[in-house]
């Protein structure tokens, strides 16, 4: 057949791609020839435009271009072969499975090798990839060897008649679309390419062509049982574990048994003890290594080793900004590291499996890891899931061995607690039978799909993005928020429980994570979550005048795109760690300590390991400068359990004086692969007094009117604006309402959202409008203001203003009451909603004033280091903090509001020649923000980089901003962090620093 008709029939196959019987990934194959590198390249924008027979061994491929392999095709490049698309639920394609439209992107890659000589004795060669977006089809010497299919799962093709001593000539024809794109839908780029390592492997005639290891723990007994099933291996076979003092040799398969083990060390996240295997025959020896562990599900319990599992998981897609998702070893670990440094202890490889090395790096470090079968039919659910590949029986036999080459590949790992069929893909017949064939490979792990809502294939219940109050609905299987069945509710409260997503990480946010890990704290039948998701999908770009950021869904023409909903990870695309990643850190600990006035709580809310290698230690502080401080005497606190331990001795002023912090630190004793010893596990602290927030000081002297009036350092205009500050001109001033939305103040209404210029499919939010839509409609975006009146009222200026939209009625207004403090100008400022709405909440209450652009640094003393909102305000502690102005604000992919900081007590804003301090009072003590570009500029710009040239520095006072929630993609603020219109007073002072 030629290579033309070739391509037009297996672009529509929905066929299992070609290959032998998969088996488990080895890091090291004794007979290995690595085919990476750079390879000849030809590119088509469709099969019409390909060169035909350009398979053929003796094709002259002189003109070709070259590609790396490893690597996708549509980056790096200037578009000259097509660009990066991104959807999310929506197909690029047109909805016509199994058939691709003609404008396809053809890839033809060439290359040759020298087959090493002494490779002639082996029995068998084949040519393996482990990953090619979204079909291969092979010719070796001009041979036709399999058509590769499963972009994400591994292929081994047999070669062994096609190969031949010296040079041969290896092709492979990529394409973008195929049928299989109908069921590799997940939510990110579409890369094609050969993304992932091609390798000849030799195979011995007599070796051990696949070993399944199963490590057991007893947990009553200590000890620990090997068994070893071998597929394909010649006899005698020998297993040896040196560490254990084992050599164990097999002369046939009948002899095989399982090998009992005397006190063997558990592996879990916290201790991934690994031994050492060696299985080898007279033809090869194998190294893996194993760690005993055994997943058990127990009615509502999920057991490893005889102990819930505690999920504080996160999603995680194999990304890289410049390179899609090419693995690299050395960045992957560097995201793993991260994840253990902020108390991440599960990981779902969301919607495929990884490179496979990363699960040996998952071994090594210690995650409970959920490996997720490449599938996704998403784009299905748009029209009713009508002709869904998951219950068409055309695709049964794809779908199964789409799971049984994730089983097969990665049996191997200790660190995989389950199999997940695969994500968002409606339900039906072929994904039981999917949920069947893994119990039949590997009964030894539990089987996840979310899309089980009958819960009649899984072994776990899952949900995504459920709202809180649905945790404890369906632990009582109270039956609305489980099956439309209510009969069935029963057959949901005997499952163990989890959210495979949770807690949408885009933009600002997610708001309310403590929330949820107190649920998960409270239910025993729910085992936590996996955050949605661990980094933003940005690509590398540049703007055509050199500027580089990171471009989202339509930044490349695309027809159809999801806009910026690919950039919602805990980390942003260049790798730095998000403000919500300190949050995750706090609600993850391992440990956790709650300081009280009367005494220390703390629990240890690890797997299987004690607290002996943790240090406990205190600082008291009284107005942020600290006082005494000293280890903390803790007593071993086994896994699961608690204690509590009285106060360190403190002076009895300790509970007088204002502002007295007893601040409690947990670090690591010792280095660990990921930290240094002193690592922070986490932080907690109490309040020792109970003084109220101090108020504005009386006036100490009148202020002078004019045309222009002067309160101490600050002038202001008759209408009441502040001019300048002991000299240092102020641009504008006043009251602020707006904030520019985060992305989950924006999102999440159903239907389509608008995200300026772009438009979404969908949001998974609350009906309703979102409230960044409310907050618009009410005007509160463009509040014009009016005085009511300006003048002397005793020794104070006061001034009473509206602020109003044009048309509206609704709105706030503003008293502001200034007076002299000494050497400071203060000022209390009154804020009183006009005819609120009981619909429309508001953005924040604060007052904005613009500083000069030559202010570079800030040091306070309140809420941080980090920024803090409402419902996600676990990580900030009150203390002294300091900071680089441009450092305050964070570059979310879409600029949004940013940098709060709470309760602040004190703020010097430094610049070369000038420091400005500001004192912050009651009653609603705000908080601040320093900030290159205002609530408005930042609402404007879609990318950082569109961002106007900085006006200076704006500086809020927040006394309330709303709460983050997580309406992007889940629940929106809860109750208790949304900011309704309401009466606020708040006070500050400013002077210029000594
Ligand atoms: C889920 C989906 C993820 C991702 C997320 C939104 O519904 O499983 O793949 O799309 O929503 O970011
Ligand atoms: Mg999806």
């Amino acid at each position: 057949m030629s290579l033309h008709d070739l391509t037009v029939q297996s672009l529509v196959d929905v066929a299992p791609g070609d290959g032998v019987r998969p088996r488990a990934w080895r890091r090291r194959e004794q007979w290995r020839l690595d085919l990476t590198g750079t390879w000849r390249f030809h590119y088509a924008t469709g099969l019409a435009e390909a060169p035909d027979a350009c398979d053929a061994a003796d094709f002259d491929d002189d003109g070709w271009d070259t590609q790396e392999v490893p690597g996708h095709w549509v980056l790096g490049g200037d578009g000259r072969y097509g660009r990066p698309i991104y959807t999310n639920i929506q197909l690029p394609i047109p909805m016509s499975p199994p058939t691709v439209p003609d404008a396809n992107g053809i890839g033809d890659y060439r290359r040759d090798f020298e087959l090493p000589s002494e490779w002639s004795s082996l029995g068998a060669i084949r040519l393996r990839f482990d990953g090619v977006e979204s079909i291969g089809i092979v010719a070796v010497n001009g041979r036709h060897v399999g058509v590769v299919r499963g972009s994400r799962l591994a292929t081994e093709l047999d070669v062994t008649d096609v190969v031949r001593p010296g040079r041969n000539v290896v092709h492979v024809r990529v394409a973008q679309w195929s049928a299989q794109t109908y069921v590799e839908d997940q939510d990110q780029w579409w890369l094609p390419g050969i993304f992932r390592e091609v390798t000849l492997v030799g195979r011995p005639a007599e070796g051990i062509e696949d070993y399944h290891l199963l490590a057991d723990f007893h947990h009553t007994t200590g000890r620990g049982t090997l068994t070893v099933q071998l597929r394909d291996a010649t006899f005698p076979v020998t297993v040896e574990i040196p560490e254990l003092g084992i050599k164990q040799s097999w002369g046939a398969a009948d002899d095989v048994a399982p090998i009992p083990l005397d006190a063997v060390t558990p592996w879990s996240p916290e201790r991934p003890r690994l031994y050492q295997v060696r299985l080898s025959n007279d033809a090869e020896s194998i190294e893996s290594r194993i760690g005993f562990r055994t997943v058990r599900i127990d009615g509502h319990r999920w057991l490893v080793n005889g102990r819930q599992v505690r999920i504080a998981g996160v999603n995680r897609h194999e990304y890289d900004p410049d390179r899609g998702r090419v693995f690299d070893e050395d960045a992957a670990r560097e995201g793993l590291l991260l994840m253990k440094r902020h108390n991440i202890n599960a990981i779902r490889t969301s919607h495929y499996p990884p490179h496979p090395r990363l699960l040996e790096l998952t071994d090594e470090l210690g995650f409970w890891v959920m490996d997720e079968c490449d599938l996704e039919t998403h784009a299905f659910e748009l029209h009713g899931w009508e002709n869904n590949p998951s219950d068409d029986s055309a695709w049964r036999t794809s779908l199964v061995d789409r799971m049984r080459r994730t089983i097969e590949r990665d049996k191997n790992h200790p660190s995989v607690i389950c199999w997940s069929l695969g994500n968002e893909s409606g339900t039906g017949a072929n994904l039981a039978a999917m949920a069947e064939e893994a119990r039949t490979l590997d009964p030894s792990r539990p089987v996840h799909y979310e899309g089980d809502y009958e819960a009649s294939y899984s072994d776990l219940v899952s949900r995504m993005y459920a709202p809180i109050p649905e945790l404890g609905d369906m632990s009582a299987g109270i039956s609305s928020a489980l099956s439309p069945r209510p009969a069935q509710s029963s057959r949901f409260r005997d499952k163990p429980k989890v959210l495979c997503e949770y807690a949408h990480a885009m933009g600002n946010g997610p708001g309310a994570l403590a929330d949820y890990a107190a649920e998960f704290d409270r239910f025993e039948d729910w085992h936590g979550g996996f955050i949605w998701e661990w980094r933003d999908h940005g690509i590398r770009t540049t703007t055509p005048d050199g500027t580089e950021f990171f471009a989202y869904g339509g930044d490349f023409g695309e027809v159809a795109h999801d806009g910026s909903f690919v950039m919602d990870g805990l980390v942003h695309s260049d790798g730095r760690p998000s403000p919500a990643l300190a949050e995750v850190k706090q609600v993850f600990s391992p440990v956790t300590v709650t300081a009280m006035r009367d005494g220390i709580v703390l629990r240890n809310r690890r797997h299987d390991t004690d607290t002996s290698d943790y240090r406990f230690s205190w600082v008291w502080e009284v107005d942020g400068e600290r006082r005494s401080d000293g280890d903390l005497d803790v007593p071993t606190i086994d896994a699961g359990g608690e204690v509590t331990i009285p106060l360190p001795q403190l002076p009895a002023e300790a509970e007088t004086v204002r502002d007295s912090w007893l601040t409690v630190t947990v670090r690591e004793s010792a280095d660990r692969p990921w930290c240094s010893e002193g690592h922070e596990v986490v932080v907690a602290q109490a309040r020792l007094d109970r003084n109220a927030a101090p108020l504005l000081p009386a006036p100490t002297g009148s202020v002078s009117a004019g045309r222009i009036m002067e309160v101490g350092p600050v002038t202001l205009s008759a209408s009441g604006r502040v001019l300048s500050i002991g000299g240092v001109e102020v641009g504008e001033s006043g009251v602020e309402l707006w904030r520019a939305p985060t992305e989950n103040d924006s999102l999440g209404d159903f239907g389509s959202y608008e995200i300026g210029d772009y438009t979404a499919t969908r949001g998974y939010g609350l009906p309703g409008p979102s409230s960044a839509a409310r907050w618009r409609a009410q005007g509160l975006d463009r509040l014009m203001s009016q005085t009511v009146s300006a003048g002397a009222e005793g020794d104070e200026f006061v001034v009473v203003e509206r602020l109003l939209p044009a048309q509206g009625r609704h709105g706030a207004e503003v008293t502001y009451r200034w007076r002299r403090i000494g050497d400071a100008a203060g000022c209390q400022v009154l804020v009183s909603p006009i005819r609120p709405r009981t619909d429309v909440t508001w953005p924040r209450v604060g007052f904005h004033l613009l500083l000069p652009g030559e202010f570079e640094r800030a040091e306070w003393f309140g809420g941080g280091p980090g920024e803090a909102y409402p419902d996600s305000r676990s990580a900030s502690m009150v203390g002294r903090h300091a900071s680089a102005i441009d450092e305050l604000a964070f570059p979310y992919a879409v600029p949004q509001e940013t940098g709060h900081r709470e309760s602040l007590r004190r703020l010097d804003i430094s610049g070369q020649a000038t420091s400005i301090r500001l004192r912050a009072f009651g009653p609603d003590v705000p908080g601040f923000s320093l900030l290159r570009h205002d609530a408005s500029e930042l609402t404007a710009a879609r990318h950082q980089h569109e961002l106007p040239e900085s006006r200076g520095v704006h500086l809020y006072l927040d006394a309330f901003q709303h709460g983050l929630g997580s309406r992007s993609c889940g629940p929106d603020v809860l109750p208790q962090y949304q900011l309704w219109p309401r009466a606020v007073s708040f006070g500050f002072t400013l002077e210029l620093a000594p």
